[in-house]
């Protein structure tokens, strides 16, 4: 059996939905979790039996599930003995006791939901839990046996200001986990803080600020000996996410799920977005798929450069039309060149979407 790719699994329930977020999921029952996972072990057999590699359960909030729905749909997978499995993690969602039926269940990376340390923060952004809570869920995961975590957080939040991000950035080292991501926030339209936005009751971090905010975050991962591989991501040496840089080196993967991505045989997909939608397909034994593309050779190219070039010391290398793109962006100053090809500068990270927009 060959080991192929990576498997994202979507689970789209959640206790609330946050004040910013406009991720697929709902609230959800218990009745309606059991039918959902139940299409959803349907759907991975929809796909060929490889062994997967990785597994990765996104949401929505994938922690929200008992730790024995886990093991039935990790059970449902076929994996390979070293393959990473992530969770997502919401703090509100876990204690010890759940954290060690999680591990048991094969999850053997977390990634967890922080955002921030700043207890006014997580009031804004409407999270379940503080700050403490979150803290101690990362000391509870590690006493549950968790050898490999990532925690998620934000930055250019509501009148955040750089002593604020500093401080969190202090809280994040003092924990020193093996990964981070942080995302600079984004205004999604039809969320609680897109209608503040327009009603002028939130505003948005100017650009000055925002670039000064991303630079101190890549100076000081660097001074606690982050690498920082991603756009937006952050890892200690050999600790990088192995199933998300399969994105950004643009290698196919599984999707599964209500609304889940997929890249298969040459094709990028989108699932069904509404569950009686996907349900009916599943019924009728056909993938739930909503929308798909084939992805021919010289689309699959552009991809090469835009997903490729995300990865900050992995250079892209160039062919045909794209060495004078690529040679024009050097000049400009936006990349240069290491031993495997072309990677993004300083100046070109601050810009990536400019940068990545010539290939386009
Ligand atoms: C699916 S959620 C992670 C797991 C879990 N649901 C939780 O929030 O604890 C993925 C991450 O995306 C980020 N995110 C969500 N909405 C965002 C937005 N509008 N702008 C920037 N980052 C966002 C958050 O950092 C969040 O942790
Ligand atoms: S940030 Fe996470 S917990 Fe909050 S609504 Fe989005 S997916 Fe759910």
């Amino acid at each position: 059996m060959a080991v192929v790719n990576g498997i994202y699994i979507h689970i789209p329930f959640c206790m609330n939905k946050c004040n910013y977020c406009d991720f697929l999921s709902f609230k959800s029952k218990k009745s309606e979790r059991d039918k959902y996972i139940q299409y959803l072990i349907k759907e991975i057999e929809l796909y060929p039996t490889v062994e997967y590699s990785t597994v990765y359960f996104g949401g929505g909030t994938p922690s929200i599930l008992e730790p024995c729905e886990i093991k039935k749909i990790i059970r449902s997978i076929d994996i390979s003995i070293d393959s990473e499995v992530t969770l997502e993690t919401n703090p509100k969602t876990v204690d010890l006791q759940k954290l060690k039926e999680i591990k048991k269940a094969g999850v053997n990376r977390l990634s967890i939901g922080i955002q921030s340390f700043n207890d006014k923060f997580l009031n804004i952004l409407g999270r379940m839990h503080n700050s403490q809570e979150g803290v101690e869920v990362y000391h509870l995961a590690r006493e549950a046996g968790f050898r490999n975590i990532s925690l998620d957080l934000m930055f250019s939040l509501p009148n955040q200001t750089l002593e604020e991000l500093k401080e969190d950035l202090n809280k994040l080292f003092e924990l020193r986990p093996e990964h981070f991501s942080i995302y600079s926030l984004i205004w999604e339209e039809g969320t609680n803080f897109f209608e503040k936005l327009k009603k002028g009751e939130l505003k948005e971090t100017d650009n000055d600020l925002e670039a000064s905010m991303y630079e101190l975050i890549i100076e000081m991962a660097k001074e606690h000996g982050y690498i920082h591989y991603e756009i937006s991501n952050f890892a200690l040496p050999g600790k990088e996410a192995i199933h998300n840089s399969k994105y950004w080196e643009n290698e196919e993967y599984v999707g599964v799920g209500l609304g889940a991505s997929g890249y298969c045989d040459g094709i990028r997909y989108k699932n069904q977005v509404k569950f009686k939608d996907y349900y009916d397909n599943i019924d009728n034994e056909e993938k739930p798929i909503f929308e798909s593309e084939i992805i021919d050779e010289s689309e699959k190219e552009i991809y090469k450069y835009i997903l490729g070039l995300r990865l900050l010391t992995k250079g892209v290398k160039a062919e045909g039309k794209y060495i004078k793109v690529c040679e024009s962006l050097m000049k400009k100053g936006f990349l240069e060149k290491n031993k495997d090809g072309y990677i993004l500068t300083s100046k070109g990270i601050l810009l990536a979407n400019d940068v990545f927009d010539e290939f386009v």
